[in-house]
């Protein structure tokens, strides 16, 4: 059995989880779940639970992967994606029973603090995929960060921050947890009840192939043209980091980094020959990027600039 869930290979999007499992069952998330053994635990004693582990490190994946064969589980599946992105894109609305997060990187300097995870738009959208009653909890070492967790889910209605514990007793440690605990350090856990509903608004929402087409001859140099030039919309971004030419000329493959917000992605578009003179301006499939807002503006750009020049 495999249990990497590759999300672009299973539209349409939010996940029908109880088709990927065969089952309806309430379903979990672990986020950055590490060396997965807090998780493997977990599936252990909920067996009548589905669960997620979502992690970005590849060197998780694998070990969490062995672990879950040995032990023959069924009921967990992992996703190598950023969490936020996961968890607003792959999740329908109301469906989860618990998410947790094991000692997330905390990223206590103020210049980095765009980096750490929680913040008052993932609670938002925690509040709108967990199902009503369902839980959020947090375990770190850090109390600060159990204190500015808090106060992110006590400012949101959807939210009741029912109580932050210092050393709580939990059935198996994490690898974090058993380093903190050998250092003599208090770790926390703070527990919030979503009690509203809410909506989002997702990326992938209309996944249509985007393409366009390219109305007359195009030439290396004018492809060239666009490199590094900085597209910004709204919240989108794009640049061309690089073109190649096919020998013949009947072909480009342009190397693009789009953002949506802070989500990166790298992929190609292809111009191909199309009839006489037209060029069609496509998604390259090597690498499948989700088909966000700002993958869609690229290409459409892409054919309009090269349209005027
Ligand atoms: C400090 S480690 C804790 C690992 C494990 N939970 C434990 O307690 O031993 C944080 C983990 O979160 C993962 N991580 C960090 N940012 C993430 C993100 N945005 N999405 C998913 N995983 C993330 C890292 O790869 C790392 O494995």
């Amino acid at each position: 059995m495999d249990y990497l869930i590759v999300p672009g290979e299973i539209e349409p999007y939010p996940i029908a989880w109880e088709a990927v499992f065969g089952r309806a069952a309430p379903l979990a998330v672990e986020i950055g779940f590490g060396n997965g053994d807090f998780l493997v635990n977990w599936s252990l004693q909920q067996p009548g639970w589905n669960f997620i582990g979502i992690e970005l490190s590849m060197e998780s994946m694998m070990k969490l992967q062995k672990n879950l064969y040995q032990h023959k589980i069924v009921n967990t599946r992992a996703i190598r994606e950023e969490a936020e992105f996961a968890i607003r894109e792959f999740f329908p609305l109301n469906s989860l029973r618990h998410v947790l997060m094991n000692f997330p990187d905390p990223w206590p300097k103020g210049r980095h603090k765009d980096r750490r995870l929680l913040s008052g738009d993932f609670v938002h959208i925690l509040g709108a995929v967990l199902e009503n009653g369902g839980q959020y909890e947090l375990v770190t070492d850090q109390q600060w960060y159990a204190a500015h967790a808090r106060a992110l889910f006590q400012a949101s209605p959807l939210f009741e921050a029912s109580y932050l514990e210092t050393d709580p007793a939990r059935p198996l440690a994490t690898r974090y947890e058993r380093k903190w605990r050998e250092m003599g350090r208090n770790t926390y856990r703070l527990v919030a009840r979503k009690v509203q509903n809410a909506s989002i608004h997702r990326l992938l929402e209309d996944s249509a192939m985007p393409h366009t087409f390219i109305e007359k001859e195009i030439h290396l140099d004018s492809i060239e043209k666009l490199i590094g030039k900085e597209y910004i919309e709204a919240e989108t971004f794009f640049v061309v980091k690089a073109v190649f030419g096919s020998p013949d000329g009947k072909g480009y493959l342009l190397r693009m980094i789009t953002k949506d917000g802070q989500y990166k992605q790298g992929f190609y578009i292809t111009l191909a020959r199309h009839e006489d003179h037209r060029w069609l301006v496509k998604l390259d499939t090597t690498f499948q990027p989700y088909r966000t807002p700002a993958v869609k503006l690229a290409v459409w750009k892409i054919g309009e600039i090269l349209n005027r020049a």
